[in-house]
């Protein structure tokens, strides 16, 4: 039944999927446990996550709990077919990578005809296209699990119009997600990413990066580590949690950078990474401002952050100058270079493994942990967007923290009562 590009691949997958699997130990309890329980039995799963050796160890996890798994990716370029090939042996998995948009689409389309009583999105593509084009299907749907900000973005709006017939839990607004996977997995990975690609020094560079959000704030602090000048660009728009770009652009200028408007920056950046979940934040008359050589590099969700088509019809010519590294050479006579199309390119640049191991345990721990609950809770919970339960939240954290051999200091019972009392001041 899977669709993939080569079976023969399933030996390198299965190495990549050890070694990823021996640095997940949450993962790891969790699937233990299900093992016994089986608390996932008669329920199949859709997968829309980034198929690669960590969503793996997931998806063995979610098998071993009893759930049958129909497995696509979310994004066209980042599927690893070899881990594709040895999933592929297990459950049934529609992915390659490199598909075309009509070729991604048909294989989320296949997902949704093996009928998912569950699903996980890292975007929110199958919730929408089983809301716009299966709706006869969403009776069967016990609930959703959506991994990243652009999709809980798209949900909400879903939501908003009334249009959400499903109850889907915000993995993404989890601590144990954010707080680290966006900050310090997406902070390292992108830098990795632009590094893998490119072999070019950060040091001494001035590198803008737009959007101070979770994301923006991992991947600036590390290029300052690494020895950037970085230029942050915010607005004041007031954000999904509350917080106001107001807010974050002081925080980033209290960090140590500078922070200007987008169209001061365009000239200043040698290297320009967009981290919104906003479209065109890059647009024609930043482009055409940026120096020769300038390299931009995208993180957020979707692919328009940078504004593609202007780019085209700024430029006389493109060529392909090294593994998914796009020269465009522009009328003005700078040339520009765009990395992975524009795509996030910490998964999508050929040569990006995405978040490191240890973080990516944490994010799936969270999804194995929602999957029960939604399964736990089937029928009891109304459309709409859920936080993932704080005790959900809280055992994924002491059990990375257990992990490691980390000890925490204990409350004594003086402490406790003087932190719950209000009359003793000193
Ligand atoms: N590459 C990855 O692996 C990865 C991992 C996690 C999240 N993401 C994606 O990254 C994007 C950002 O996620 P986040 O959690 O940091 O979101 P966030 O909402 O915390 O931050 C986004 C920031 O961008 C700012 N912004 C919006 N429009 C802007 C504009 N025109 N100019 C400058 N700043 C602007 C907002 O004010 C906000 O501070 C989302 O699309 C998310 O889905 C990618």
């Amino acid at each position: 039944m899977s669709k993939i590009k080569n079976q023969a691949l399933a030996k390198d997958g299965n190495k990549l999927l050890d070694w990823a699997a021996s640095r997940m130990p949450v993962l790891a309890s969790i699937r233990q446990r299900f093992e016994d329980e089986k608390p996932l039995s008669r329920l199949t799963i859709g997968i829309a996550l980034h198929l690669e050796k960590k969503t793996g160890i997931l998806l063995r996890t979610l098998t071993a709990g009893g759930a049958k798994i129909a497995a696509a990716s979310c994004n066209p370029l980042t599927t690893d077919d070899s881990v594709a090939a040895a999933l592929a042996e297990e459950m049934d998995v529609f992915a390659w990578t490199d598909q075309t948009d009509s070729e991604y689409y048909d294989c989320l389309e296949s997902v949704i005809i093996a009928k998912p009583h569950i699903t996980i999105d890292d975007g929110c593509d199958l919730i929408q296209l089983l809301h716009s084009k299966h709706s006869n299907l969403l009776d069967h749907v016990i609930g959703g699990c959506e991994e990243t900000t652009t999709g809980i973005v798209r949900l909400e709006a879903m939501h908003r119009d009334g249009a959400l017939k499903v109850p889907v839990m915000a993995v993404n607004n989890a601590h144990s997600k954010y707080l680290f996977d966006n900050r310090y997995g997406t902070g390292q990975s992108v830098i990795e990413g632009i590094l893998s690609a490119t072999n070019t020094l950060i040091a001494g560079k001035t590198v803008v990066v737009v959007g101070y959000g979770w994301c923006g704030r991992g991947i600036a602090n590390r290029l300052r580590g690494l020895g950037a000048k970085v230029i942050v660009v915010e607005t004041g728009a007031t954000n999904r949690d509350g917080s106001s770009g107001y807010h974050r652009a002081l925080e980033a200028s209290y960090d140590g950078c500078w922070v200007m408007s987008m169209s001061e920056a365009a000239s200043l950046g040698d290297i320009f990474i967009t981290a919104t979940g906003n479209k065109h934040v890059i647009s024609e008359n930043h482009l055409g401002a940026m120096k020769h050589g300038a390299i931009l590099a995208n993180s957020g969700h979707f692919n328009h952050e940078i504004d593609l088509d202007s780019m085209e019809s700024l430029s006389v010519s493109k060529e392909t100058i090294l593994p998914n590294v796009e020269k465009y050479h522009l009328k003005n006579g700078k040339d520009l270079i765009l990395l992975a199309e524009g795509r996030l390119v910490n998964l999508a640049q050929p040569t990006g493994q995405g978040h490191p191991i240890e973080i990516m345990d944490g994010s799936f721990a969270v999804q194995a942990l929602c999957i029960e609950y939604l399964a736990k809770n089937r029928g009891e919970l109304l459309p709409g967007i859920y936080d993932v339960p704080k005790v959900i939240d809280d055992d994924v954290a002491r059990i990375a923290l257990e992990a490691q051999g980390i000890v925490l200091e204990k409350l004594t019972e003086e402490q406790e009562k003087y932190r719950q009392s209000w009359k003793e001041g000193t």
